[in-house]
């Protein structure tokens, strides 16, 4: 299991500092949670928060783009130090133009999925990306409940990329108690905000998260 904690429940005012401190717990990517007050009802950062963050941490940075028009914004963040570039099956831009796009630009494309949307909307672009991402909650805000619910539709998604190299990711109240659930429906790469940030000792929570069955 791949282990990308959360920024989102970081302290803003010392993010770089958490991103050093998230690798020298072993984290495996950073998650970046982007939101633009229209695609969800939160806001969070834009790409020059990305672009001031880059130097403290050389992990994979696995930013998450909750924001309806993606494809006019995947090249500030590719341009910041975005890794992998992760945006919403439910965006109001053209799907294959915007993976297209993260390509041309060095990234990793990843599609996500809200609660609501059927796997089939991943799948149909499955050939062309490199990561789905099954929400476990209602995209918008840290420490939410688990929805037990999504299993089958990971599981649906693992069976369906079976022998590629789909990177499977899930995010939203992954914690030491679900985490051994979605690892069994097939994830390969778990996001955790809350549990990691919010944890006695962040370092054992890591370990924790990569093993637990
Ligand atoms: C929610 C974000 C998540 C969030 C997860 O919309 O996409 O990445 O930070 O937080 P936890 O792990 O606390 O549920
Ligand atoms: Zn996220």
């Amino acid at each position: 299991m791949i282990v990308s904690p959360s920024l989102l429940s970081a302290d803003f005012a010392r993010f770089g500092e958490e991103c050093a401190f998230m690798q020298s717990c072993s984290a495996d990517w950073l998650h970046i949670d982007v939101m633009d007050g229209h695609f969800v009802p939160n806001i969070t950062l834009g790409a020059p928060v990305v672009k001031a963050i880059r130097g403290y941490s050389d992990l994979p940075f696995d930013v998450h783009l909750m924001i309806s028009e993606p494809l006019k914004y995947v090249k500030d963040f590719a341009q910041a130090g975005a890794d992998i570039i992760c945006f919403h099956a439910e965006c109001d831009s053209d799907i294959k133009q915007t993976i297209d796009k993260i390509h041309s630009l060095g990234c990793k494309a990843g599609l996500a999925l809200k609660p609501a949307t059927p796997a089939s909307e991943a799948l149909k672009y499955k050939d062309d990306l490199d990561m789905i991402l099954v929400m476990t909650v209602e995209p918008g805000f840290g420490g939410q409940s688990f929805m037990d619910d999504m299993l089958p539709k990971l599981e649906e998604i693992s069976r369906a990329c079976e022998g590629s190299s789909m990177y499977i990711q899930v995010d939203g109240g992954i914690d030491e108690n679900t985490v051994g659930k979605v690892r069994a429906a097939g994830a390969n790469v778990c996001v955790a905000g809350s549990a990691v940030f919010k944890a006695e000792d962040p370092a054992k929570m890591i370990e924790l998260l990569k093993s637990e069955n």
